[in-house]
């Protein structure tokens, strides 16, 4: 069971250091990768807040394809290089854009989207997937979530086989 009341009063930090733990509960089994990464984006937004989407984008033959996530419906496929996420992919880092509207090629999909985080997950150099989270507040998206997010990609990339 899970139930949201309990992270109450929680600071952010307190409420990402939990969420890192749960995450490895959810992710350390067997299940397939779509199951595990259906829950890791259920978590991520139900204690991530202020955020309309959330979600995973999986390479597949050079291209993102749209994986499991939160939110309203999204762009299927994201070419290499291309929007947000496949900046991320090409040049292998965090994207933390405070107005998606200032991105010289963003990737509009739910238009109340105005701020985003783009985090690669990278094994041996190769982009295998993104974790994608936007918020209808510009600059939304601060070092502190960055480092934490980035550490809940860490959690995926040690139980998941992309
Ligand atoms: N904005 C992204 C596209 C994916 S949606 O935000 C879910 C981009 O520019 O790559």
């Amino acid at each position: 069971m899970f139930d949201i009341n309990l992270f109450n009063g929680m600071s952010v930090c307190e409420k990402y250091d939990n969420m890192l733990i749960m995450l490895e509960g959810l992710v350390n089994g067997d299940e397939p990768n779509v199951t595990k990464l259906s829950n890791a984006s259920a978590l991520i937004n139900a204690l991530t807040s202020n955020i309309n989407w959330c979600g995973f984008y999986i390479m597949k033959n050079g291209e993102l394809i749209l994986g499991p996530f939160q939110g309203m419906p999204a762009c299927t496929k994201i070419q290499f290089g291309k929007g947000v996420c496949g900046t991320a992919v090409k040049d292998k880092k965090v994207m933390r854009i405070a107005n998606v509207h200032e991105f010289e090629g963003h990737i509009a999909c739910d238009a109340a989207s105005n701020s985003e985080i783009v985090i690669p997950i990278i094994k041996n150099g190769i982009v295998y997937a993104v974790l994608d989270i936007d918020s209808e507040e510009v600059g939304r998206f601060t070092e502190v979530d960055e480092k934490y997010l980035v550490r809940a990609v860490e959690v995926l990339n040690k139980y998941i086989e992309f």
